[in-house]
């Protein structure tokens, strides 16, 4: 036993190295195998005595323990080298194609329009969804009991009447008035809620896009041009456009605008109620009341604005006759749309 030096044994196991299959097969063999170094310790037990077996037998076994671990080691070292090897190797090989997302309808057509208002010098504003009674209705002109909360079946908050799911995109019109100085030129594009039953027609979740452009000198004839510049923009060249009298109680005077039907390019079908027209937006000056609710001095400034659907463009657009399609998240359905923007 005198020969053995065991402190060598364990350094030399402890600095083993292997950088291939085969160097690791032959730290294998040399020390683990049949005829192996660690099988050769065990083999000598027999020779020692009674009293120095039990600690050379204890001695050998950590040794062994430390050979198996170096294995074990060497290999996994040697395994992830490979594959990262392989990886490089890769580089070659055709890759896995992953398949592209599409935009959902309602975002293509909110961003087309929204470029085109950018274009002429609006800027984006995006408020909340949940809203206070103030910016839905009252500021706006919208007292408690007017005819028109009516028209905008609410979804209150809780039991707080004072907190609700803004109907519209309008009071983003009365936080932007409050906080911002005029001239103000913003659109709004957001989503609103509506308490409806659900049809092909309409739904409780839609989206609009807010206009409001407010300075010393604005008419009506600044509100008509621009509309009709989004039209031809947005529709086309040949697109026509109509303004009818309406009525919303943040604007006077006020007007609904619509556009030649451009399924059946105005000549009366389904769509349009074989009117041969689609109405897309109201409109109208800002009431002197609600620039006063806002704190801005309606003596000196003026403003128009007007609201904008956005799902009944994008039905118009890509002849989707049934809303529901927007929110169901049909892969199939949302497929189909192919948008650079
Ligand atoms: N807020 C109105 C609605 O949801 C749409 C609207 C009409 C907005 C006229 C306006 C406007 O800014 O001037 O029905």
């Amino acid at each position: 036993m005198a020969d053995l030096d065991l402190e060598q044994l364990i350094k030399e196991i402890e600095q083993s190295t292997a950088s291939s299959i085969s160097e690791l097969e032959q730290y294998r063999v040399r020390y683990l195998g049949k005829k192996g170094k660690v099988k050769e310790l065990f083999s000598r037990l027999k020779d020692a005595d009674a009293e120095a077996r039990e600690t050379l037998g204890a001695k050998f076994n950590d040794i062994k323990y430390r050979a198996e671990a170096k294995f074990e080691s060497l290999k996994s070292k040697l395994s992830s080298k490979k594959s990262g090897e392989e990886n490089e190797m890769d580089l070659s090989r055709p890759g896995v194609p992953l398949p592209l997302g599409t935009r959902h309808p309602i975002s293509i057509v909110r961003n087309q329009m929204i470029k085109i208002f950018e274009h002429i010098g609006f800027t984006v504003s995006e408020g909340p969804e949940i809203e206070t009674d103030w910016n839905n209705f009252t500021a706006l002109n919208i007292p408690e009991d007017h005819p028109a909360r009516d028209m905008q079946d609410t979804f209150f908050l809780q039991t707080d009447p004072d907190i609700l799911l803004r109907t519209h995109t309008s009071p983003q019109q009365i936080r932007v008035m409050e906080s911002t100085a005029p001239p103000i030129r913003i659109i709004c594009p957001g989503r609103v809620y509506r308490n409806e039953t659900v049809s092909a027609r309409a739904h409780c979740i839609f989206h609009q896009i807010e206009g409001l452009y407010i300075d010393e000198s604005v008419s009506f004839t600044d509100l008509k041009q621009t509309l009709y510049y989004f039209a031809k923009e947005m529709f086309g060249e040949d697109t026509k456009t109509r303004f009818r009298p309406s009525y919303f109680p943040f604007t006077e005077p006020s007007a609904e605008m619509d556009i030649s039907c451009l399924i059946c390019k105005g000549e009366g079908c389904p769509v349009c109620k074989h009117s041969g027209w689609v109405e897309i937006l109201g409109c109208g000056m800002v009431d002197p009341s609600v620039l006063e609710n806002c704190n801005i001095d309606s003596s000196k400034y003026m403003g128009y604005a007007f609201g904008l659907g956005i799902e009944r463009p994008a039905m118009l657009k890509y002849q989707i006759d049934d809303i529901r399609l927007f929110f169901e998240n049909d892969i199939r359905f949302l497929e189909q749309f192919q948008s650079a923007l």
